[in-house]
This record gives C-alpha cells, sequence and structure tokens, in this order.
C-alpha cells in the first residue's frame, strides 16, 4: 500500500471494460454507468465499440477505446432496423470470434494497471458474452429498459406457451394475470422485423442474463417495488442492482449523442413562462407517414400552446431530411420551436417545460419521471406500450392517445395535459415521484447504494 511515503506507488487501478449495444437509448445509459464507475468507484473504464453507430472517443478522454468489428452488413447498417442489427452482428462474431477474441485481448493487454476485473456488456450482446466467457472474463449485463420489461423478456416462452403471443387482434385487451398490469397489447412485440426474429432476440437476452454474473437494471426500487421483488425471486444470480436513472447518478452529459443536440432551444426557452412548454419527441427511431406528420403538425400549431417539437432526420418514414407544411412556420412564429435533436435531459429540467408528447422509449420515460414531467403516450413498439401501461394506469401520471393519429385528437390531448384538471393531477403526482427520484440519489439513496454494491463486487475480482 502506497501512503505517500516516498517512492510507493499508488495502489493499481482496476479497470472495468463496458460494450453498449450501438444505438441511442443503450449508448446513454452504459455511458453514464461507465462514468459512475469511474467517478464514484475510482475505477479505470475502457469503452469497446463497433463501427457502426461509432462513439467519438475525442468526447471521453477519461475512457480508453478499443474498436470491435461488427461485421454488419451495410444494407443492414443503412435501413439501421435495430432487431435486424443485433442479429447480423451476434452472427457474423459468432461466425467469428476471433475477431471479438483479439478486440478482447488487447483491451486486457495494454494494461499497465490492476488489469481488467469484468465486462459490462448490453443484453443483447450474446455472442460477446461467449467469447469473455472462454477467456475467464465475467460479464455483467446492464439491462436498458425497465424492471417489467425484463420479467416480459424471461416470461416470453410462457406467453407463447399459453396463447398469449404471437398476439391476435381479437386477444389486444386481454389482461395477462401473470403480469399485472399488463394486457396482451401491452407485450414486448414488435411491427418492423418479422416475430419468429424478435423470438429470437429476446432468447439471446434470456440466455445472456442468466449466464452472467449479476444484472444492473437502469430503474429504481420505489418506482417498481412489486416487479423488482419477483425478479430477484425469479432470477438466481450472484447480484441484482437497481441503480437508475442513470442519467442522474453521473455528473456530467454522457457526451454520446449520435446527433448533433441543438442547444439553442435552450435560450428560447428561457423566454417562455414556467410549466407552458409541451416538449414533443419521439426517440431516436420511431417513424410516421408523411400524413401523421401533418396531422401532429398542424394539431401542434392549432393547440395554441407554445411547444419545441423535435424533427429529427428519418421521423417521416424513407425521408432523410424532412419539409415542414406550408404556411406552418408562420403559424406558430414565437410560439413554437422545430429543431432537428434536442438536449433531450436539459430541456425536460427546464422550468418552462410543463409536458411531454413521447413515444415512451424507457429512457424518454425514465428522464420524464425524473423532471417531474406528465407526459402524452404514444407507444409505437418494443416496451413502449408497456411503459405507457405503467405511465398510466400504475404511476398516473400520462395518458395514452389512441387511434389514429388527427389534428382535432392531438389539440384535445394537449388541452388535457396542459390546462385542464386532470392534467394538473397527473402532474402533481410526477412531483411526487420526481422526489423519489431525488432520494433514490441522496448519498445513502438506494442507487447510490447499488452502485457501491457494484463497485465492491468489482473490487473483490
Ligand atoms: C428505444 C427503446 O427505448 C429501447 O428500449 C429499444 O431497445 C431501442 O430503442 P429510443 O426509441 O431511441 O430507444 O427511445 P429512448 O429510450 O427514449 O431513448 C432516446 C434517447 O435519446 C433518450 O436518452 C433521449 O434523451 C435522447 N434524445 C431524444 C435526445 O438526446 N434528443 C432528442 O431530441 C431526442
Amino acid at each position: 500500500g502506497g501512503d505517500g511515503d516516498g517512492g510507493e506507488k499508488p495502489p493499481p487501478q482496476r479497470r472495468v471494460l463496458v460494450f453498449p449495444l450501438p444505438f441511442q437509448g443503450h449508448i446513454d445509459p452504459m455511458m453514464h454507468l461507465a462514468g459512475v464507475l469511474h467517478a464514484r468507484g475510482g475505477l479505470a473504464i475502457t469503452v469497446l465499440h463497433t463501427r457502426f453507430n461509432a462513439l467519438d472517443p475525442a468526447l471521453h478522454p477519461e475512457f480508453r477505446f478499443v474498436p470491435v468489428p461488427d461485421g454488419v452488413p451495410a444494407d443492414v447498417a443503412a435501413a439501421g432496423k435495430i432487431i435486424d442489427v443485433i442479429l447480423a452482428m451476434n452472427a457474423a462474431m459468432e461466425a467469428s470470434p476471433a475477431a471479438v477474441r483479439g478486440a478482447l485481448a488487447s483491451a486486457l493487454t495494454e494494461d499497465e494497471d490492476g488489469g481488467a476485473a469484468c465486462l459490462v456488456i448490453d443484453a443483447n450482446l450474446l455472442a460477446v458474452q461467449k467469447v469473455a466467457a472462454e477467456i475467464g472474463l465475467p460479464t455483467v449485463v446492464l439491462r436498458t429498459g425497465s424492471a417489467a420489461c425484463l420479467r416480459c423478456f424471461l416470461a416470453y416462452p410462457m406467453l407463447h406457451e399459453k396463447g398469449y403471443l404471437p398476439s391476435q387482434e381479437s386477444q389486444l385487451y386481454m389482461p395477462v394475470p401473470e403480469l399485472p398490469p399488463l394486457r396482451v397489447r401491452d407485450l414486448f412485440q414488435t411491427k418492423i422485423s418479422g416475430h419468429e426474429m424478435l423470438c429470437e432476440v429476446i432468447a439471446r437476452i434470456n440466455e445472456t442474463v442468466t449466464n452472467s454474473s449479476g444484472v444492473v437494471i437502469n430503474t429504481f426500487e420505489a418506482l417498481e417495488p412489486t416487479e423488482l421483488e419477483k425478479l430477484r425471486g425469479e432470477l438466481h444470480l450472484p447480484f441484482f442492482l437497481t441503480a437508475g436513472p442513470l442519467h442522474k447518478l453521473s455528473s456530467k452529459n454522457s457526451g454520446s449523442s449520435l446527433l448533433h443536440q441543438d442547444k439553442g432551444c435552450i435560450d428560447w426557452l428561457d423566454t417562455q413562462p414556467p410549466g407552458s412548454v409541451l416538449y414533443v419527441s419521439f426517440g431516436s427511431l420511431a417513424a410516421m407517414d408523411s400524413g401523421e406528420f401533418l396531422e401532429v403538425a398542424w394539431g401542434l400549431a392549432n393547440s395554441g400552446h407554445p411547444f419545441l417539437w423535435v424533427v429529427r432526420p428519418k421521423l417521416v418514414q424513407d425521408c432523410d431530411s424532412v419539409a415542414l407544411p406550408e404556411g406552418f412556420e408562420d403559424a406558430i412564429k414565437g410560439r413554437g420551436m422545430v429543431i432537428q435533436w434536442a438536449p433531450q435531459q436539459e430541456v425536460l429540467a427546464h422550468r418552462a417545460v410543463g409536458g411531454f408528447w413521447t413515444h415512451n422509449g424507457w429512457n424518454s420515460t425514465l428522464e420524464s419521471i425524473a423532471e417531474g414531467v406528465p407526459m402524452i403516450c404514444r407507444p409505437n413498439a418494443v416496451d413502449q406500450m408497456m411503459n405507457t401501461r405503467y405511465v398510466e394506469n400504475v404511476w398516473g401520471v400520462g395518458f395514452e392517445l389512441h387511434g389514429e393519429l388527427e389534428r382535432g385528437k392531438i389539440q384535445n390531448a394537449v388541452t388535457r395535459l396542459m390546462d385542464e384538471r386532470e392534467g394538473a393531477e397527473m402532474r402533481e403526482r410526477a412531483e411526487v415521484l420526481r422526489r423519489k427520484v431525488a432520494e433514490c440519489l441522496e448519498s445513502s439513496g438506494s442507487s447510490q447504494v447499488a452502485v457501491d454494491k457494484f463497485v465492491s463486487y468489482i473490487l473483490s475480482l
């Protein structure tokens, strides 16, 4: 031990390797976790990353980066469909494990420090876990979705045996008593890639989770107490920790946005009255058709409320750059702002923002909850329907906008959230949840304690 008496070196720093799935909703929580392990736990970090959606090492000078060949064919990469990319990446890595082995070896050997203790991987990277197991490197899984979502994954075989899945149109509103309060339509599903492909992805997630040394999940104890208790009974792993919301635990912006965040909107928000602005964003992947886009535009314009709307490239199917309808910009002058990509966490924390129209990706949902912002929910696929179900029926901090998108309905939904008593009650409940988030982040709060446990586990390896 170096106690500062001259020539002795300080104890070697242990290193943790992290490997996120290269999609925005998966990269951010992993980079936040890495930041927390580095800042709170004093651990050194190496980030493994693919060429597909590669990260910029210059934005993270405190971390080391090692590229990993991903083998995703150019056409699959260009289409960017998440299920297809996950399967292609795993297939390529399983076909040539030497490439992954080489990357892991280079992450492990260039070390002058205390050596790598473990590899934290996204649950979708089974192929990487297999290689790590071969070389004796323990893996910990970061789950970027909710506890309810992980329970749904683990129940997937049962949901097929009992006939809930694949879902039938006539059974969509049937309850699934094994996973309350979910109904068939709330189960993890996709409209884009086929159901069989989805089943394969989920079977792989389950295998990765059950073969790991432990799971860290981006939720917090007070948000999903029942689901977490059940999961702890269902999963028999050395540890199972809830360290969310990770973006609030880490002190800095993850710096891993794949698109440029337009910070100009913060200056505009500064000029708006408190709680007056509706923030509208559908995450990094969801897309709509051009008719729906028109309805959203005019619904927002006609609502009379100030709004900040994220229109990212490809928000309209097959459209690289989306054009706003004629006359729209004049109609919203001074009251509405449209940008390509927002500093979302900063926007939701801004005092001018009073509501969020979201697709309920898990990150967006947690980010809204963390700032006490109530939601209009427009889920599209995967875990978004179940997130909406919890927002509406368990936490009471938002409501779903059902059916076809139509400007009059949108206008009513905005009024309901921003002006009516019901919206005000949702805002009060959201404020109660926000305080629970603040509690879990205090120095002895549940998420901080989870990080401490994780760090001591790493140091024990
Ligand atoms: C989703 C799912 O949530 C995930 O479960 C699934 O596996 C893959 O896709 P996404 O649809 O992008 O991710 O939504 P979300 O989870 O909400 O993540 C979006 C992230 O992008 C958030 O952290 C949000 O803050 C950020 N964002 C979004 C911005 O930084 N700027 C924006 O303008 C919009």
